[in-house]
């Protein structure tokens, strides 16, 4: 296999040059033949959405031995001319000197004939599914993001974190761990008629981690701003189309930062990241546009160009009590927002990113801190049109005794978490930070329906074999 001479499909397109030899490696998508003794293929190798198209006489050498096995999902390699293309819409097109067959794909079995399938189908067969357009570019958007991020924190300054997966907390005290064992479970050690810990893998209970928050917020104490950026599990039974029970988070934790510079950096961040993706994964989005949600380019631009509403928690209580919508669930200060009321706000009041502060102390967890007066907590949330919640962050609690008091409040052990503590009781700082889901930005981005379509894996309720 001579790789050094390979071109990836998206230089030759760039290009747009002629070329006396190249050659391509990449799956076909498609094959017709013509009457006047020549196949036209159509290859894609995943460096972009086009595809580039090869034509080959079917006198060239070799032809008559692969063409039997050269279909819709084999695997080839092609060298050739590139010359100045007949059809509309691309330059070049690859003339074919020889063709190389690496890997046949049975027309009668191969799952990907259709031009369309539907995106339930195509989980049914997550491990072929990347060869199909939307797949192809939803993973190129998730990387370029994925890149994006870094730029953006390393650009500041900020230190990349690698937080633990196994941990023994639970940030955010919702009970939605998945345990991590190596106690057999049909007879685990017992004690005093509960099962004993003591003898598991690591000495006590231990599950996957929510977040990486807490373990972010040591290292925020000593070298400022950190972002960690890595995978999420939550044991949470939700079947929506937001909902992953393993996802990626993106967690930036400051010192010295209030609850004012939070909002500012999620909203800077949120911004830079759309316009990033504009500029560089044009051709994707222009499909998602045409294909999947004619409005997200639209979108996009106007969320870099405009700023964010700010309203405090009890400001959006009063508007949606005020709206005369029919609701499911119904709204009253301190209720959770769920999904259909941040939809509203972003998508029918403000028509742009709405970030909610000042939340109930009643629904957010012990670590936020309080504002004065006790009853709401210094914590924002940024929702987005057509999604709802993207960002969930809030100033941390740096007061000692403040802090104790409000995690026995919401019945924690302050024992086990006396290393969490212990960052009040020695050179604590003001600090803050936030969390942003990152499938749920995926989503966003290619205005894909499910979020499970954005990840190349998905884990859900009663799903995770492949
Ligand atoms: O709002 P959450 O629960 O906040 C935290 O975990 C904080 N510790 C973050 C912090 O301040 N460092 O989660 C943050 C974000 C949500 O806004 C949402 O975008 C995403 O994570 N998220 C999920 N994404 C997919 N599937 C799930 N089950 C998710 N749960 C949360
Ligand atoms: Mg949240």
């Amino acid at each position: 296999m001579n790789k050094s001479k390979r071109s990836k499909i998206k230089e030759i397109l760039q290009r747009g040059e002629v070329q006396s030899e190249v050659s391509v490696m990449g799956w076909v998508r498609t094959r017709r033949d013509s009457k006047g003794g020549f196949s036209f293929l159509e290859i894609n190798d995943g460096s972009c959405l086009s595809n580039l198209q090869v034509i080959s006489d079917h006198n060239i050498d070799g032809f008559q031995s692969v063409s039997e096995k050269l279909h819709t999902g084999s695997c080839v390699g092609v060298t050739g001319k590139l010359v100045p293309s007949q059809g509309k819409g691309q330059s070049v097109e690859l003339q074919a000197v020889s063709i190389k067959v690496y890997g046949e794909a049975n027309p009668e079995q191969y799952p990907l004939q259709k031009k369309q399938h539907s995106f339930e189908f195509l989980r049914e067969i997550a491990h072929l599914r990347p060869r199909t357009n939307t797949f192809g570019a939803v993973m190129r958007v998730r990387n370029r993001l994925a890149y994006s991020i870094h730029n953006f924190f390393q650009d500041r300054g900020f230190v990349y974190l690698h937080t633990p997966i196994i941990t023994t907390s639970d940030c955010e005290g919702a009970g939605e761990m998945f345990q991590v064992t190596t106690l057999d479970p049909e007879s685990p050690p017992m004690a005093d008629g509960k099962i004993d810990y003591g003898q598991d893998f690591f000495g006590e209970k231990t599950s996957l981690t929510v977040s990486g928050q807490l373990e972010g917020e040591v290292y925020a104490m000593a070298l400022s701003e950190i972002y960690t950026f890595g995978p999420t599990f939550r044991a949470e039974n939700s079947n929506t189309s937001r909902h992953l029970s393993e996802f990626w988070m993106v967690e930036p934790e400051m010192a010295f930062y209030d609850l004012e510079d939070d909002m500012n950096l999620a909203e800077d961040f949120l911004r830079y990241l759309f316009k990033d993706v504009l500029e560089h994964c044009q051709e994707d989005l222009e499909f998602f546009n045409k294909r999947i949600d004619k409005t997200i380019l639209e979108r996009h631009r106007g969320i870099v160009e405009n700023n964010f509403e700010r309203i405090p928690y009890s400001e959006a209580i009063h508007v949606l009590e005020k709206s005369n919508k029919n609701f499911v669930y119904s709204v009253e200060w301190g209720c959770n927002l769920q999904s259909e009321h941040e939809r509203y706000l972003s998508e029918d009041v403000f028509k742009k990113p709405v970030i909610i502060f000042n939340y109930p102390d009643e629904i957010k967890p012990f670590y936020m801190k309080a504002n004065e007066g006790g009853e709401t907590v210094c914590a924002m949330d940024v929702l987005l049109p057509k999604l709802g919640e993207i960002i969930g962050g809030s100033q941390r609690e740096d007061d000692y005794e403040v802090l104790k008091k409000r995690m026995k409040a919401k019945e924690l052990d302050t024992e086990h978490y006396q290393w969490y503590l212990d960052l009040r009781r020695f050179g604590t700082a003001p600090h803050a930070g936030f969390g942003l889901g990152f499938e749920r930005l995926v989503q966003f981005v290619t205005g894909m329906e499910n979020i499970r379509d954005v990840i190349p894996f998905p884990r859900t309720p009663k799903h995770a074999r492949f």
